[in-house]
Protein backbone atom coordinates (compact mmCIF):
# COMPACT_ATOMS: atom_id res chain seq x y z
CA UNK A 1 0.00 0.00 0.00
CA UNK A 2 2.68 2.14 0.26
CA UNK A 3 3.55 2.33 -3.03
CA UNK A 4 0.78 4.72 -3.01
CA UNK A 5 2.65 7.54 -2.41
CA UNK A 6 3.50 8.01 -5.85
CA UNK A 7 0.91 8.93 -6.57
CA UNK A 8 1.55 12.11 -4.84
CA UNK A 9 3.44 14.02 -6.79
CA UNK A 10 0.93 13.39 -9.82
CA UNK A 11 -2.23 15.19 -6.89
CA UNK A 12 0.34 17.96 -5.89
CA UNK A 13 0.13 19.42 -8.77
CA UNK A 14 -3.74 20.44 -8.46
CA UNK A 15 -3.31 20.93 -4.95
CA UNK A 16 -5.41 24.14 -5.22
CA UNK A 17 -8.37 22.53 -6.73
CA UNK A 18 -8.12 19.19 -4.05
CA UNK A 19 -7.92 21.87 -1.22
CA UNK A 20 -10.69 23.61 -2.13
CA UNK A 21 -12.77 20.73 -2.73
CA UNK A 22 -11.39 19.14 0.74
CA UNK A 23 -13.09 22.87 2.41
CA UNK A 24 -16.58 22.42 0.48
CA UNK A 25 -16.60 18.62 2.18
CA UNK A 26 -15.90 20.11 5.88
CA UNK A 27 -18.68 22.97 5.16
CA UNK A 28 -20.85 20.29 3.84
CA UNK A 29 -20.55 18.09 6.17
CA UNK A 30 -20.89 20.77 9.14
CA UNK A 31 -23.62 22.02 7.75
CA UNK A 32 -25.37 18.54 7.42
CA UNK A 33 -25.05 18.21 11.27
CA UNK A 34 -27.19 21.32 11.94
CA UNK A 35 -30.47 18.79 10.62
CA UNK A 36 -30.31 16.64 13.70
CA UNK A 37 -30.66 19.42 16.02
CA UNK A 38 -33.77 21.12 14.00
CA UNK A 39 -35.73 18.01 14.23
CA UNK A 40 -34.93 17.58 17.88
CA UNK A 41 -36.28 20.79 18.88
CA UNK A 42 -39.28 20.19 16.42
CA UNK A 43 -39.66 17.04 18.20
CA UNK A 44 -39.04 18.82 22.06
CA UNK A 45 -41.99 22.00 21.27
CA UNK A 46 -44.50 19.29 19.44
CA UNK A 47 -44.13 16.46 22.53
CA UNK A 48 -44.86 19.40 24.81
CA UNK A 49 -47.57 20.02 23.05
CA UNK A 50 -48.07 23.76 22.72
CA UNK A 51 -46.52 24.08 19.02
CA UNK A 52 -47.68 26.86 16.64
CA UNK A 53 -48.15 25.97 12.74
CA UNK A 54 -45.78 29.29 12.26
CA UNK A 55 -42.97 27.79 13.97
CA UNK A 56 -43.37 24.31 12.09
CA UNK A 57 -43.31 26.30 9.13
CA UNK A 58 -39.98 27.97 10.21
CA UNK A 59 -38.63 24.49 11.20
CA UNK A 60 -39.52 23.28 8.07
CA UNK A 61 -37.78 26.24 6.03
CA UNK A 62 -34.75 26.00 8.27
CA UNK A 63 -34.34 22.26 6.67
CA UNK A 64 -35.12 22.95 3.39
CA UNK A 65 -32.12 25.54 3.56
CA UNK A 66 -29.88 23.32 5.23
CA UNK A 67 -30.29 20.58 2.60
CA UNK A 68 -29.62 23.25 -0.52
CA UNK A 69 -27.09 24.84 0.71
CA UNK A 70 -25.68 20.92 1.99
CA UNK A 71 -26.28 20.15 -1.81
CA UNK A 72 -24.11 23.15 -2.97
CA UNK A 73 -21.12 22.47 -1.24
CA UNK A 74 -21.52 18.62 -2.20
CA UNK A 75 -21.66 19.59 -5.87
CA UNK A 76 -18.61 21.64 -5.52
CA UNK A 77 -16.79 19.30 -3.95
CA UNK A 78 -17.42 16.55 -6.36
CA UNK A 79 -16.52 18.48 -9.25
CA UNK A 80 -13.33 19.47 -7.75
CA UNK A 81 -12.13 15.92 -6.34
CA UNK A 82 -13.67 14.01 -9.43
CA UNK A 83 -12.61 16.30 -11.48
CA UNK A 84 -8.67 16.37 -9.97
CA UNK A 85 -8.90 12.67 -10.63
CA UNK A 86 -9.26 12.51 -13.89
CA UNK A 87 -6.81 15.14 -14.62
CA UNK A 88 -3.81 12.83 -12.78
CA UNK A 89 -5.71 9.88 -14.63
CA UNK A 90 -4.52 11.83 -17.75
CA UNK A 91 -1.43 12.66 -16.36
CA UNK A 92 -0.52 9.28 -15.24
CA UNK A 93 -1.73 7.36 -18.90
CA UNK A 94 0.88 10.28 -20.77
CA UNK A 95 3.45 9.28 -18.57
CA UNK A 96 3.29 5.62 -18.70
CA UNK A 97 2.82 5.57 -22.63
CA UNK A 98 5.76 8.00 -22.74
CA UNK A 99 7.72 5.19 -20.74
CA UNK A 100 6.45 2.36 -23.39
CA UNK A 101 7.62 4.46 -26.18
CA UNK A 102 11.15 4.53 -24.36
CA UNK A 103 11.33 1.05 -23.64
CA UNK A 104 14.01 -0.86 -25.47
CA UNK A 105 12.80 -4.51 -28.06
CA UNK A 106 13.50 -6.62 -25.00
CA UNK A 107 10.55 -4.86 -23.16
CA UNK A 108 8.17 -5.57 -25.57
CA UNK A 109 9.08 -9.34 -26.38
CA UNK A 110 8.90 -9.83 -22.54
CA UNK A 111 5.26 -8.70 -22.13
CA UNK A 112 2.42 -9.20 -23.36
CA UNK A 113 0.37 -6.59 -25.53
CA UNK A 114 -3.12 -7.23 -23.66
CA UNK A 115 -1.22 -7.62 -20.36
CA UNK A 116 0.46 -3.94 -21.67
CA UNK A 117 -2.86 -2.21 -22.75
CA UNK A 118 -4.72 -3.83 -19.33
CA UNK A 119 -2.27 -1.54 -16.89
CA UNK A 120 -3.09 1.65 -19.42
CA UNK A 121 -6.93 1.04 -18.78
CA UNK A 122 -8.29 -1.24 -16.13
CA UNK A 123 -5.69 -0.36 -13.94
CA UNK A 124 -5.24 3.42 -14.33
CA UNK A 125 -9.39 3.27 -13.93
CA UNK A 126 -8.54 1.54 -10.16
CA UNK A 127 -6.42 4.66 -9.74
CA UNK A 128 -8.76 6.95 -10.16
CA UNK A 129 -11.38 5.28 -8.68
CA UNK A 130 -9.47 5.60 -5.89
CA UNK A 131 -8.05 9.42 -6.52
CA UNK A 132 -11.72 10.54 -7.52
CA UNK A 133 -14.99 8.99 -5.59
CA UNK A 134 -12.22 7.38 -3.15
CA UNK A 135 -11.19 10.37 -2.00
CA UNK A 136 -14.46 12.21 -2.46
CA UNK A 137 -16.18 9.74 -0.17
CA UNK A 138 -13.88 9.63 2.39
CA UNK A 139 -14.18 13.52 2.98
CA UNK A 140 -17.70 13.41 3.44
CA UNK A 141 -16.95 10.49 5.58
CA UNK A 142 -14.31 11.62 7.71
CA UNK A 143 -15.82 15.52 8.38
CA UNK A 144 -19.50 14.07 8.58
CA UNK A 145 -18.12 11.24 11.04
CA UNK A 146 -16.50 13.78 13.45
CA UNK A 147 -19.38 15.94 13.63
CA UNK A 148 -21.60 14.09 14.11
CA UNK A 149 -19.09 12.36 16.44
CA UNK A 150 -18.52 15.18 18.64
CA UNK A 151 -22.38 16.29 18.61
CA UNK A 152 -23.36 12.80 19.84
CA UNK A 153 -20.90 13.56 23.24
CA UNK A 154 -22.67 17.15 23.71
CA UNK A 155 -26.11 15.05 23.69
CA UNK A 156 -25.64 12.25 26.01
CA UNK A 157 -21.76 10.79 26.63
CA UNK A 158 -22.55 7.00 28.40
CA UNK A 159 -24.94 7.10 24.91
CA UNK A 160 -22.05 8.30 22.76
CA UNK A 161 -19.35 5.99 24.41
CA UNK A 162 -21.82 2.71 22.95
CA UNK A 163 -21.87 3.97 19.64
CA UNK A 164 -18.17 4.99 19.17
CA UNK A 165 -17.01 2.14 20.20
CA UNK A 166 -18.66 -0.54 18.79
CA UNK A 167 -18.72 1.59 15.32
CA UNK A 168 -15.15 0.77 14.60
CA UNK A 169 -15.77 -3.15 15.01
CA UNK A 170 -16.77 -3.27 11.30
CA UNK A 171 -14.19 -1.44 10.90
CA UNK A 172 -12.32 -5.17 11.54
CA UNK A 173 -14.72 -6.76 8.91
CA UNK A 174 -13.33 -4.93 6.19
CA UNK A 175 -9.87 -5.49 7.07
CA UNK A 176 -10.22 -9.21 7.24
CA UNK A 177 -12.48 -9.42 4.32
CA UNK A 178 -10.98 -6.53 2.29
CA UNK A 179 -7.56 -8.15 2.24
CA UNK A 180 -8.93 -11.16 0.28
CA UNK A 181 -10.44 -9.23 -1.99
CA UNK A 182 -7.15 -7.76 -3.15
CA UNK A 183 -5.86 -10.78 -3.79
CA UNK A 184 -8.52 -11.73 -5.58
CA UNK A 185 -8.76 -8.86 -7.49
CA UNK A 186 -4.66 -8.93 -8.80
CA UNK A 187 -5.77 -12.35 -9.95
CA UNK A 188 -9.19 -11.11 -11.64
CA UNK A 189 -6.51 -7.96 -13.36
CA UNK A 190 -3.89 -11.31 -14.30
CA UNK A 191 -6.63 -13.10 -15.96
CA UNK A 192 -8.30 -9.73 -17.70
CA UNK A 193 -4.55 -9.36 -19.32
CA UNK A 194 -4.13 -13.48 -20.27
CA UNK A 195 -7.72 -12.58 -22.29
CA UNK A 196 -6.94 -9.43 -23.63
CA UNK A 197 -4.00 -10.74 -25.20
CA UNK A 198 -5.58 -13.72 -26.73
CA UNK A 199 -8.31 -11.77 -27.76
CA UNK A 200 -5.58 -9.32 -29.89
CA UNK A 201 -3.10 -11.92 -31.14
CA UNK A 202 -6.54 -13.97 -32.57
CA UNK A 203 -7.40 -10.88 -34.55
CA UNK A 204 -3.46 -10.14 -35.63
CA UNK A 205 -3.26 -13.76 -36.37
CA UNK A 206 -6.82 -14.18 -38.00
CA UNK A 207 -5.48 -15.32 -41.51
CA UNK A 208 -3.53 -18.35 -39.94
CA UNK A 209 -6.19 -19.41 -37.75
CA UNK A 210 -8.45 -19.52 -40.73
CA UNK A 211 -5.83 -21.12 -43.10
CA UNK A 212 -5.22 -23.88 -40.16
CA UNK A 213 -8.92 -24.24 -39.71
CA UNK A 214 -8.01 -23.85 -35.93
CA UNK A 215 -11.12 -21.95 -35.33
CA UNK A 216 -12.57 -24.55 -33.01
CA UNK A 217 -9.60 -24.99 -31.16
CA UNK A 218 -8.63 -21.52 -30.49
CA UNK A 219 -12.69 -20.56 -29.16
CA UNK A 220 -11.86 -24.06 -26.77
CA UNK A 221 -9.25 -22.56 -25.28
CA UNK A 222 -10.68 -18.55 -24.94
CA UNK A 223 -13.79 -20.40 -23.57
CA UNK A 224 -11.70 -21.75 -21.01
CA UNK A 225 -10.04 -18.69 -19.85
CA UNK A 226 -13.43 -17.12 -20.31
CA UNK A 227 -14.80 -18.94 -17.75
CA UNK A 228 -11.34 -19.16 -15.50
CA UNK A 229 -11.95 -15.17 -15.67
CA UNK A 230 -15.42 -15.52 -14.54
CA UNK A 231 -15.24 -17.76 -12.09
CA UNK A 232 -12.96 -15.20 -10.55
CA UNK A 233 -14.47 -12.68 -10.53
CA UNK A 234 -17.42 -14.33 -9.13
CA UNK A 235 -15.17 -15.07 -6.17
CA UNK A 236 -14.65 -11.28 -5.88
CA UNK A 237 -17.99 -10.69 -6.03
CA UNK A 238 -19.02 -13.25 -3.28
CA UNK A 239 -16.27 -11.56 -1.16
CA UNK A 240 -17.67 -7.97 -2.17
CA UNK A 241 -21.15 -9.18 -1.65
CA UNK A 242 -20.45 -10.44 1.53
CA UNK A 243 -18.98 -7.49 2.59
CA UNK A 244 -22.09 -5.13 2.83
CA UNK A 245 -24.43 -7.75 4.71
CA UNK A 246 -22.41 -8.06 7.14
CA UNK A 247 -21.76 -4.15 7.87
CA UNK A 248 -25.40 -3.93 7.88
CA UNK A 249 -25.43 -6.37 10.98
CA UNK A 250 -23.14 -4.44 12.68
CA UNK A 251 -24.85 -0.97 12.56
CA UNK A 252 -27.90 -2.84 13.43
CA UNK A 253 -27.10 -3.92 16.39
CA UNK A 254 -25.48 -0.80 17.37
CA UNK A 255 -29.08 0.52 16.29
CA UNK A 256 -30.86 -1.50 18.87
CA UNK A 257 -28.45 -0.91 21.78
CA UNK A 258 -29.43 2.57 21.33
CA UNK A 259 -32.78 2.31 21.43
CA UNK A 260 -32.65 0.08 24.58
CA UNK A 261 -30.53 2.41 26.70
CA UNK A 262 -31.39 5.68 25.42
CA UNK A 263 -35.12 4.41 25.70
CA UNK A 264 -34.42 3.81 29.31
CA UNK A 265 -32.40 7.06 29.78
CA UNK A 266 -35.63 9.08 28.83
CA UNK A 267 -38.09 6.68 30.98
CA UNK A 268 -35.92 8.10 33.48
CA UNK A 269 -36.18 11.65 32.42
CA UNK A 270 -32.09 11.89 32.03
CA UNK A 271 -33.20 12.26 28.12
CA UNK A 272 -35.98 14.21 25.90
CA UNK A 273 -37.30 12.37 23.30
CA UNK A 274 -36.09 15.12 20.89
CA UNK A 275 -33.18 14.44 22.16
CA UNK A 276 -32.99 10.73 20.91
CA UNK A 277 -34.26 11.59 18.07
CA UNK A 278 -31.45 13.62 17.60
CA UNK A 279 -29.54 10.84 18.33
CA UNK A 280 -30.70 8.24 15.98
CA UNK A 281 -30.62 10.75 13.44
CA UNK A 282 -26.71 11.12 13.77
CA UNK A 283 -26.99 7.11 13.88
CA UNK A 284 -27.98 7.00 10.50
CA UNK A 285 -25.64 9.92 9.60
CA UNK A 286 -22.51 8.01 10.91
CA UNK A 287 -23.59 4.61 9.74
CA UNK A 288 -23.03 6.33 5.91
CA UNK A 289 -19.16 7.18 6.52
CA UNK A 290 -18.85 3.70 8.14
CA UNK A 291 -20.17 1.88 4.80
CA UNK A 292 -17.94 4.33 3.20
CA UNK A 293 -15.12 3.36 5.15
CA UNK A 294 -15.61 0.03 4.13
CA UNK A 295 -15.88 0.83 0.15
CA UNK A 296 -12.71 3.12 0.50
CA UNK A 297 -10.88 -0.27 2.04
CA UNK A 298 -11.22 -1.73 -1.32
CA UNK A 299 -10.80 0.83 -3.30
CA UNK A 300 -7.51 1.43 -1.75
CA UNK A 301 -6.46 -2.49 -2.01
CA UNK A 302 -7.56 -2.27 -5.81
CA UNK A 303 -5.65 0.76 -6.32
CA UNK A 304 -2.33 -0.57 -4.31
CA UNK A 305 -2.31 -3.64 -6.62
CA UNK A 306 -3.29 -1.61 -10.20
CA UNK A 307 -0.53 0.71 -8.62
CA UNK A 308 2.08 -2.26 -8.47
CA UNK A 309 1.57 -2.86 -11.46
CA UNK A 310 1.65 0.42 -12.92
CA UNK A 311 5.35 1.14 -11.40
CA UNK A 312 6.67 -2.18 -12.61
CA UNK A 313 6.53 -0.06 -15.86
CA UNK A 314 6.98 3.36 -14.57
CA UNK A 315 10.36 2.55 -12.86
CA UNK A 316 11.86 0.28 -15.28
CA UNK A 317 15.05 1.91 -16.89
CA UNK A 318 15.04 1.31 -20.75
CA UNK A 319 18.14 -0.62 -21.42
CA UNK A 320 19.05 1.69 -24.07
CA UNK A 321 19.54 5.41 -23.07
CA UNK A 322 20.99 8.48 -24.54
CA UNK A 323 24.22 8.99 -22.79
CA UNK A 324 24.83 11.38 -20.53
CA UNK A 325 27.52 12.91 -22.25
CA UNK A 326 26.34 12.56 -25.49
CA UNK A 327 28.60 13.33 -28.44
CA UNK A 328 26.35 15.37 -31.88
CA UNK A 329 26.45 13.78 -35.16
CA UNK A 330 25.34 16.55 -37.36
CA UNK A 331 26.65 15.45 -40.58
CA UNK A 332 27.37 11.93 -40.76
CA UNK A 333 29.69 10.60 -43.01
CA UNK A 334 28.47 6.83 -42.97
CA UNK A 335 32.21 4.70 -42.28
CA UNK A 336 31.01 1.52 -40.26
CA UNK A 337 33.32 0.25 -37.75
CA UNK A 338 33.20 -3.10 -35.71
CA UNK A 339 35.69 -4.42 -33.73
CA UNK A 340 35.87 -7.60 -31.86
CA UNK A 341 31.83 -7.28 -31.39
CA UNK A 342 29.47 -10.40 -29.50
CA UNK A 343 26.44 -10.42 -28.59
CA UNK A 344 25.36 -13.28 -26.06
CA UNK A 345 22.15 -15.08 -26.10
CA UNK A 346 19.62 -13.37 -24.19
CA UNK A 347 19.46 -15.26 -19.83
CA UNK A 348 16.19 -17.02 -20.29
CA UNK A 349 17.08 -18.43 -23.81
CA UNK A 350 20.37 -19.91 -22.21
CA UNK A 351 18.34 -21.27 -19.65
CA UNK A 352 16.42 -23.42 -21.45
CA UNK A 353 18.14 -26.62 -20.48
CA UNK A 354 16.14 -28.92 -22.90
CA UNK A 355 18.17 -27.39 -26.17
CA UNK A 356 21.72 -26.16 -25.03
CA UNK A 357 23.06 -23.19 -26.49
CA UNK A 358 26.87 -21.73 -27.42
CA UNK A 359 26.67 -18.71 -25.29
CA UNK A 360 27.24 -16.58 -27.74
CA UNK A 361 24.97 -15.59 -30.71
CA UNK A 362 27.49 -13.79 -32.59
CA UNK A 363 31.41 -13.92 -31.72
CA UNK A 364 33.94 -11.47 -32.85
CA UNK A 365 32.64 -10.17 -35.82
CA UNK A 366 35.02 -6.97 -37.19
CA UNK A 367 34.93 -5.06 -40.19
CA UNK A 368 35.35 -2.03 -41.51
CA UNK A 369 32.87 -0.52 -44.26
CA UNK A 370 34.37 3.06 -45.47
CA UNK A 371 32.26 5.90 -45.96
CA UNK A 372 29.93 5.75 -49.00
CA UNK A 373 30.87 2.09 -50.10
CA UNK A 374 28.78 -1.23 -49.61
CA UNK A 375 28.43 -4.49 -47.51
CA UNK A 376 26.35 -7.44 -48.46
CA UNK A 377 25.45 -9.78 -45.62
CA UNK A 378 24.46 -13.10 -46.03
CA UNK A 379 24.42 -16.33 -44.37
CA UNK A 380 21.47 -19.29 -43.02
CA UNK A 381 18.90 -18.67 -41.49
CA UNK A 382 19.29 -17.35 -37.74
CA UNK A 383 22.87 -17.02 -38.89
CA UNK A 384 23.15 -13.77 -36.88
CA UNK A 385 22.19 -10.94 -39.48
CA UNK A 386 19.65 -9.07 -38.20
CA UNK A 387 21.05 -9.13 -34.88
CA UNK A 388 23.99 -7.91 -36.36
CA UNK A 389 22.49 -4.63 -38.02
CA UNK A 390 20.64 -4.04 -34.99
CA UNK A 391 23.43 -3.08 -32.90
CA UNK A 392 24.03 -0.03 -35.70
CA UNK A 393 21.17 1.71 -34.35
CA UNK A 394 21.40 0.53 -31.08
CA UNK A 395 18.11 -1.31 -31.26
CA UNK A 396 20.37 -2.99 -28.57
CA UNK A 397 24.14 -2.90 -27.48
CA UNK A 398 27.50 -5.60 -27.87
CA UNK A 399 28.26 -7.60 -24.61
CA UNK A 400 31.45 -7.73 -26.15
CA UNK A 401 33.57 -5.17 -28.25
CA UNK A 402 32.43 -1.73 -30.10
CA UNK A 403 30.52 -0.58 -32.17
CA UNK A 404 31.96 3.14 -34.05
CA UNK A 405 29.97 5.26 -36.51
CA UNK A 406 32.46 7.74 -38.18
CA UNK A 407 35.22 6.63 -35.75
CA UNK A 408 32.73 7.11 -32.68
CA UNK A 409 31.54 4.32 -30.55
CA UNK A 410 27.91 4.67 -30.93
CA UNK A 411 27.15 4.69 -27.08
CA UNK A 412 28.58 7.62 -27.19
CA UNK A 413 27.08 9.27 -29.61
CA UNK A 414 23.09 11.20 -29.54
CA UNK A 415 20.91 8.86 -29.92
CA UNK A 416 18.66 10.95 -31.82
CA UNK A 417 21.53 11.88 -34.59
CA UNK A 418 22.73 8.38 -34.57
CA UNK A 419 19.12 6.89 -35.86
CA UNK A 420 18.55 9.90 -38.01
CA UNK A 421 21.72 8.72 -39.76
CA UNK A 422 20.54 5.30 -40.58
CA UNK A 423 17.69 3.95 -42.52
CA UNK A 424 16.76 0.31 -41.71
CA UNK A 425 14.46 -1.06 -43.42
CA UNK A 426 13.17 -4.35 -41.43
CA UNK A 427 12.45 -7.73 -42.39
CA UNK A 428 9.09 -7.81 -41.15
CA UNK A 429 7.20 -4.20 -42.82
CA UNK A 430 5.14 -2.55 -40.66
CA UNK A 431 2.57 -0.33 -41.89
CA UNK A 432 0.48 1.86 -39.93
CA UNK A 433 -3.50 2.52 -40.99
CA UNK A 434 -2.58 5.94 -42.37
CA UNK A 435 -2.85 6.72 -45.79
CA UNK A 436 0.36 5.50 -48.09
CA UNK A 437 1.27 8.68 -48.31
CA UNK A 438 1.49 9.20 -44.13
CA UNK A 439 3.50 5.76 -44.15
CA UNK A 440 6.09 6.58 -47.06
CA UNK A 441 6.99 9.91 -44.57
CA UNK A 442 6.49 8.32 -41.68
CA UNK A 443 9.41 10.04 -39.73
CA UNK A 444 10.03 12.60 -41.77
CA UNK A 445 8.31 16.51 -40.74
CA UNK A 446 7.85 18.10 -44.27
CA UNK A 447 8.03 15.92 -47.27
CA UNK A 448 7.45 17.78 -50.48
CA UNK A 449 5.54 16.20 -53.14
CA UNK A 450 8.79 16.08 -55.68
CA UNK A 451 10.48 14.21 -52.80
CA UNK A 452 8.13 11.68 -52.23
CA UNK A 453 7.49 11.29 -56.09
CA UNK A 454 11.20 10.33 -56.09
CA UNK A 455 11.37 7.98 -53.26
CA UNK A 456 8.27 5.88 -54.51
CA UNK A 457 10.06 5.82 -58.10
CA UNK A 458 13.10 4.42 -56.73
CA UNK A 459 11.52 1.70 -54.58
CA UNK A 460 9.18 1.12 -57.89
CA UNK A 461 6.16 1.58 -55.58
CA UNK A 462 5.54 4.13 -58.07
CA UNK A 463 4.33 1.18 -61.10
CA UNK A 464 1.53 0.00 -58.64
CA UNK A 465 -0.06 3.36 -57.41
CA UNK A 466 -2.55 3.57 -60.57
CA UNK A 467 -3.85 0.38 -59.06
CA UNK A 468 -4.96 2.08 -56.28
CA UNK A 469 -8.02 3.70 -56.05
CA UNK A 470 -6.82 7.01 -54.51
CA UNK A 471 -3.15 6.36 -55.66
CA UNK A 472 -0.99 7.73 -53.44
CA UNK A 473 -3.42 8.66 -51.00
CA UNK A 474 -5.05 5.24 -50.75
CA UNK A 475 -5.63 3.91 -46.90
CA UNK A 476 -3.43 0.83 -45.90
CA UNK A 477 -4.90 -0.86 -42.94
CA UNK A 478 -8.01 -2.15 -41.17
CA UNK A 479 -9.81 0.14 -42.92
CA UNK A 480 -8.06 -0.18 -46.26
CA UNK A 481 -6.10 -1.85 -48.48
CA UNK A 482 -4.45 -4.62 -48.22
CA UNK A 483 -0.86 -4.53 -49.55
CA UNK A 484 0.73 -7.31 -51.19
CA UNK A 485 4.01 -8.41 -49.22
CA UNK A 486 6.34 -7.16 -52.06
CA UNK A 487 4.24 -4.10 -52.08
CA UNK A 488 4.78 -3.30 -48.40
CA UNK A 489 8.53 -4.16 -48.92
CA UNK A 490 8.63 -1.50 -51.32
CA UNK A 491 6.57 0.74 -49.03
CA UNK A 492 9.44 0.85 -46.52
CA UNK A 493 11.82 1.00 -49.19
CA UNK A 494 10.51 4.42 -50.05
CA UNK A 495 9.99 5.39 -46.44
CA UNK A 496 13.81 4.47 -45.97
CA UNK A 497 14.80 6.42 -48.67
CA UNK A 498 12.65 9.39 -48.08
CA UNK A 499 14.68 9.89 -45.15
CA UNK A 500 17.75 10.50 -47.22
CA UNK A 501 20.36 8.37 -44.58
CA UNK A 502 23.63 8.49 -44.69
CA UNK A 503 23.97 4.81 -43.78
CA UNK A 504 20.86 2.24 -45.04
CA UNK A 505 20.20 -0.96 -44.43
CA UNK A 506 18.25 -3.17 -45.86
CA UNK A 507 17.26 -6.50 -44.16
CA UNK A 508 16.61 -8.74 -46.41
CA UNK A 509 13.97 -6.02 -47.99
CA UNK A 510 13.67 -7.35 -51.49
CA UNK A 511 12.69 -10.74 -50.41
CA UNK A 512 9.13 -10.54 -51.01
CA UNK A 513 9.86 -9.20 -54.19
CA UNK A 514 9.86 -10.66 -57.79
CA UNK A 515 13.97 -11.34 -59.59
CA UNK A 516 12.66 -8.89 -62.30
CA UNK A 517 11.56 -5.79 -59.88
CA UNK A 518 14.55 -6.22 -57.63
CA UNK A 519 17.04 -6.09 -60.48
CA UNK A 520 14.97 -2.59 -61.23
CA UNK A 521 15.15 -1.32 -57.63
CA UNK A 522 18.94 -2.55 -57.17
CA UNK A 523 20.10 -0.43 -60.04
CA UNK A 524 17.87 2.53 -59.08
CA UNK A 525 19.08 2.50 -55.69
CA UNK A 526 22.48 2.04 -57.05
CA UNK A 527 21.94 5.73 -58.62
CA UNK A 528 21.14 6.33 -55.33
CA UNK A 529 23.75 4.77 -52.67
CA UNK A 530 26.28 6.87 -54.67
CA UNK A 531 28.47 8.36 -51.86
CA UNK A 532 26.04 6.89 -48.92
CA UNK A 533 26.94 3.61 -47.13
CA UNK A 534 25.05 0.70 -47.64
CA UNK A 535 24.74 -2.52 -45.74
CA UNK A 536 22.28 -5.22 -47.85
CA UNK A 537 21.65 -8.25 -45.85
CA UNK A 538 19.74 -11.03 -48.82
CA UNK A 539 19.40 -14.47 -49.80
CA UNK A 540 20.40 -14.05 -53.98
CA UNK A 541 23.41 -13.57 -55.38
CA UNK A 542 22.37 -11.60 -57.84
CA UNK A 543 21.60 -9.19 -54.92
CA UNK A 544 24.84 -8.85 -53.48
CA UNK A 545 27.57 -9.37 -56.24
CA UNK A 546 28.28 -6.02 -56.95
CA UNK A 547 28.75 -4.84 -53.19
CA UNK A 548 32.00 -3.52 -52.65
CA UNK A 549 32.65 -6.72 -49.87
CA UNK A 550 30.74 -10.07 -48.89
CA UNK A 551 30.63 -10.76 -45.44
CA UNK A 552 29.41 -14.75 -45.33
CA UNK A 553 28.24 -15.14 -41.44
CA UNK A 554 28.32 -19.10 -39.83
CA UNK A 555 27.62 -19.83 -36.35
CA UNK A 556 27.63 -16.46 -35.35
CA UNK A 557 31.46 -15.98 -36.72
CA UNK A 558 32.23 -14.28 -39.78
CA UNK A 559 33.41 -17.17 -42.41
CA UNK A 560 34.16 -15.53 -45.38
CA UNK A 561 35.11 -11.94 -46.40
CA UNK A 562 35.97 -10.51 -50.00
CA UNK A 563 34.69 -9.26 -53.28
CA UNK A 564 31.71 -11.56 -55.53
CA UNK A 565 35.24 -12.94 -57.05
CA UNK A 566 37.53 -13.44 -54.14
CA UNK A 567 34.87 -15.64 -52.33
CA UNK A 568 34.49 -17.63 -55.40
CA UNK A 569 37.77 -18.52 -55.80
CA UNK A 570 37.49 -19.69 -51.86
CA UNK A 571 34.68 -22.48 -53.00
CA UNK A 572 33.42 -22.14 -49.28
CA UNK A 573 30.07 -21.56 -48.36
CA UNK A 574 29.40 -18.51 -50.87
CA UNK A 575 30.12 -20.66 -53.94
CA UNK A 576 28.14 -23.41 -52.52
CA UNK A 577 25.11 -20.27 -52.49
CA UNK A 578 25.76 -19.15 -55.87
CA UNK A 579 25.92 -23.27 -57.47
CA UNK A 580 22.86 -23.27 -55.57
CA UNK A 581 20.90 -20.50 -57.38
CA UNK A 582 22.64 -21.09 -60.87
CA UNK A 583 21.08 -24.64 -60.63
CA UNK A 584 17.47 -23.52 -59.24
CA UNK A 585 17.39 -21.05 -62.36
CA UNK A 586 18.33 -24.22 -64.95
CA UNK A 587 15.66 -25.80 -63.35
CA UNK A 588 13.05 -23.53 -63.49
CA UNK A 589 14.04 -22.54 -67.01
N1 LIG B 1 15.50 -11.07 -28.85
C1 LIG B 1 16.13 -12.24 -28.96
N2 LIG B 1 16.41 -12.94 -27.84
C2 LIG B 1 17.05 -14.11 -27.91
N3 LIG B 1 17.44 -14.68 -29.05
C3 LIG B 1 17.20 -14.04 -30.20
C4 LIG B 1 16.53 -12.79 -30.21
N4 LIG B 1 16.43 -12.39 -31.49
C5 LIG B 1 17.00 -13.36 -32.22
N5 LIG B 1 17.46 -14.36 -31.46
C6 LIG B 1 18.17 -15.57 -31.92
O1 LIG B 1 19.37 -15.15 -32.45
C7 LIG B 1 19.72 -15.93 -33.57
C8 LIG B 1 20.00 -15.01 -34.75
O2 LIG B 1 18.81 -14.37 -35.13
P1 LIG B 1 18.76 -13.35 -36.33
O3 LIG B 1 17.37 -12.83 -36.39
O4 LIG B 1 19.83 -12.35 -36.16
O5 LIG B 1 19.06 -14.28 -37.58
P2 LIG B 1 19.10 -13.88 -39.10
O6 LIG B 1 20.45 -14.22 -39.59
O7 LIG B 1 18.62 -12.51 -39.31
O8 LIG B 1 18.07 -14.93 -39.70
P3 LIG B 1 17.06 -14.76 -40.94
O9 LIG B 1 17.86 -14.91 -42.17
O10 LIG B 1 16.11 -15.89 -40.76
O11 LIG B 1 16.43 -13.44 -40.80
C9 LIG B 1 18.56 -16.87 -33.80
O12 LIG B 1 18.93 -18.13 -33.27
C10 LIG B 1 17.43 -16.28 -33.02
O13 LIG B 1 16.59 -17.28 -32.53
MG1 LIG C 1 16.97 -11.72 -40.08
Amino acid sequence: MANLRHLLPYMARYRLSLLIGLCCAIIGATVSTLSPYVLRLAVDELSTGTILLSSLTRYGGLLLIIALADGLFKFFQRMLIIGTSYAVENDLRRALFARYMQLDQSFFSQNHTGDLMARATNDLSAIRQLLGPGINGSATALFTFSAAALLMLFVNVPLALIVLLLMPLTTLIFILVGNRMRRTFTKVQDQFGTLSTRVQENFSGIRTIKAYAQEEAELAVFAADNAHYRTLSMRYMVLSGALWPLMTLGLGIVAALVLLVGGRLVVAGQLTIGQLAQFNAYLVMLSFPMIMLGWVVSLVQQAAASMDRLLEVLTRKPAITNPEVAIPLPHPRGEITLEGVGVRYTSERSDDRLSPRPAWMLHDISFHVPAGSSLALVGATGAGKTTLVNLLARVRDPDAGRVLIDGIDVRQLDLANLRRAISYVPQETFLFSRSLRENVAFGVDQADHAAIAHATTVSCLANDLDQFPDGIEAMVGERGLTLSGGQKQRVAIARAVLRNPAILVLDDALSSVDTHTSAQILTQLHELLRGRTSIIIAQRAATVRDADQIIVLHDGQIAEHGTHNELLQLGGHYTAMCRRELLEAELTD
